[in-house]
């Protein structure tokens, strides 16, 4: 999705806010632009490809300045091409905005614009935001135009807007897309999220829907539509710039991987009480949960990832904590009719916080009187701020694209809620929750373990990479595990194409596909239907298909069924797709990589989808 950045104080503008924009390059884009404000006016450059490119032509023709807006664009509106890249600008060039959202209502506004001969060059819905604003400062100042704009804008929207008329004074507003104010030394900045500012600054601003900031290089003044002073809450965040760049490593994604046992630890860390051998939650999840647990159902909503964590949740709830779930794509639940009420407990579950559909999702289900949870990545988040409780996985920041640190660690707090919610039922004894606890404990320790192998694995990869067909296939607990399996390859190594199914459903259709050399990824790790799914391994080999086996270290016999083999700790059931995921994610990084993808960055995929 877009990224969106301002800068004003007196450092070189350009460089800022490129650095601010690089370290939103995980957002996905198309192309890029600047605008900078200085003795000859408002001054822009704008490129389609990659920063580099901007960069480049920055270079060749330098702009000096102290203030200036930025911007990463997504293409929803318009191809990329450089008049539809942003920043865009009114008829006379001395306003120029940058935008992430949709304007659903540019059509009319264009038409409205346009008969007041505005003159429109792009086939953004940006574009109407600039020229609406230009209208209204014909009749107001410049403060009061924007805010008046806003008003008239249906749709989503984080906008940065810089004005000729304005030269101390950045705005900006957000109303469904992500927008954050950083504070620093005598500079300020807009960004759509922290790492662009963390070279400067950790305090932020999490601005919330229908909030407009003045921006000056002492620090925000916050508004809301009507004009009325709101009072900042300004927040330390405790990332260091470390933590959102490469720490060394070649890419995001194997820098995330390797960070699993640290991000498994803080999902856990204050959860455990070792000695009672149970899970303790602070009071405000405590109270939620109780009333949970007496509601009658559970729907768990989520996208991509974040819903094959949810149907690893499913398995866990039904069967230890004995509470009906359903799972529904956040996607498919908002328009197809859900049946809420007072009764149910909707999960949302999300890495961002922000995703389009998962938030309309919480905002459907609210609205027909269900309780709302999340289990959410980033702090301060839209989603975790409208639920009415929220369990944050404390992850830390994740750049790739790829999702792998927010999976597991997403599986994690859904094993803690299962044990919690099971023991508040009654549903587990004592014991039982005790080893189960210890388990979790130990969890952090055991990816170490899985993470260990990464060369053998890579050696495993090197042997599939020219490969351009997969079956990932799992049942039980490990079925979810085979569709984010899938996922990841076909997620970054856009060369192939992979699918996940229920190892059970393989007669039903999709084995006709195999053939001599298919490869077919298993997940065949100790479980209550091993050895049904040594039998599915064995029809694959019937038909010469080639099987690749994710099991445990310790089973002895299993060589006898594979043609190569990725190992796992042997451990109880409940916590194999943890690590299961894990030896998936680096075959999927290493085949890429061999492929030479671009594994943090893969075409028309973007990191937080803010549009539906
Ligand atoms: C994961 O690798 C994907 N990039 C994607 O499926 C992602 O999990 C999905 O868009 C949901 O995002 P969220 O967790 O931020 O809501």
């Amino acid at each position: 999705m877009c990224g969106i950045v301002g800068y004003i104080g007196n450092s070189p503008v350009v460089e800022t806010l490129l650095e601010s924009l690089q370290a939103l390059e995980y957002r996905g884009y198309d192309s890029a632009g600047v605008a900078v404000l200085n003795g000859e006016g408002v001054v822009i450059r704008k490129r389609p490809g990659k920063l580099k490119v901007l960069a480049e032509i920055l270079r060749e023709n330098p702009i000096d300045g102290k203030i200036g807006i930025g911007h990463t664009r997504w293409a929803t509106h318009g191809e990329p091409t450089e008049i539809n890249a942003h920043p865009h600008t009114d008829c006379t060039g001395s306003l120029a905005v940058v935008h992430n959202g949709i304007i659903e209502n540019y059509a009319a506004l264009k038409e409205m614009l346009s008969a007041k001969h505005h003159v429109f060059r792009s086939e953004t819905d940006t574009e109407v935001i600039v020229h609406l604003i230009e209208e209204l400062a014909k009749s107001y100042p410049i403060a009061e135009a924007f805010r008046l704009a806003l008003k008239e804008l249906h749709g989503s929207y984080a906008i940065c807007l810089l004005s000729k008329q304005s030269p101390q004074r950045l705005f900006g507003a957000r109303n469904g897309s992500p927008l954050i104010v950083g504070i620093g030394d005598q500079e300020s900045f807009f960004a759509s999220d922290v790492p662009a500012v963390l070279s400067h600054t950790r305090r932020i601003v999490y601005l919330n829907d229908k909030e407009v900031v003045e921006l000056s290089s002492q620090g925000p003044h916050l508004f809301n539509l009507e004009g009325k002073k709101e009072r900042l809450k300004i927040s330390t965040v405790k990332w260091d710039v470390a933590a959102a760049r490469k720490g060394g490593f070649p890419h995001f994604m194997l820098k995330e991987i390797h960070e699993q046992p640290s991000a498994i630890e803080q999902t856990l860390s204050g959860r455990l009480d070792a000695t009672r051998g149970r899970v303790v939650f602070d009071r405000r999840l405590k109270s939620f949960l109780e009333g949970l647990s007496s509601r009658q159902r559970l729907v768990i909503i989520a996208c991509g990832t974040a819903y094959h964590a949810a149907l690893v949740g499913e398995y866990m709830l039904e069967e230890f904590a004995r509470i009906p779930v359903d799972v529904d794509l956040a996607s498919e639940f908002r328009y197809r009719g859900a049946m809420l009420d007072s009764n149910t407990t909707v999960l949302a579950i999300t890495q961002s916080g922000e995703t389009a559909d998962t938030l309309a999702g919480i905002r459907m289900a609210k609205s027909q009187g269900a309780k709302v949870l999340s289990i959410c990545n980033v702090v301060g988040s839209s989603i975790a701020r409208e639920s009415d409780a929220v369990f944050y996985t404390h992850a830390g920041p994740e750049i790739a694209v790829a999702s792998t640190k927010a999976y597991t660690s997403q599986v994690t707090a859904l094993a803690l809620l299962t044990l919690y919610l099971a023991s508040l039922r009654k549903r587990i004894d004592a014991q039982k929750r005790r080893s189960l606890v210890e388990g979790l404990a130990k969890l952090p320790q055991l990816v170490d373990q899985v993470l260990a192998t990464e060369a053998s694995i890579k050696a495993v990869s090197a042997r599939y990479a020219s490969c351009r067909n997969f079956y990932f296939l799992g049942r039980r607990y490990n079925y979810p595990t085979a569709l984010e399996g899938a996922l990841k390859l076909k997620e970054i190594c856009p060369l192939i194409h992979a699918e996940g199914y229920a190892a059970g459903e393989m007669k039903h259709g999709p084995i006709s596909l195999i053939r001599k050399g298919w490869p077919v990824v298993f997940i065949a790790t100790h479980s209550p239907v091993y050895e049904k799914i040594i039998s599915n391994i064995e029809e694959v080999r019937a038909r010469q298909g080639d099987c690749l086996v994710v099991a445990s270290e310790s089973d002895t016999t299993i060589k006898r069924h594979a043609d190569s083999l990725m190992t796992i700790p042997r451990t109880h059931e409940f916590f194999s797709p943890i690590l299961a995921a894990i030896p998936l994610q680096l075959f999927a990084y290493y085949v890429a990589d061999a492929n030479g993808c671009d594994i943090d960055q893969p075409p028309n995929l973007a990191k937080s989808v803010t549009v539906e």
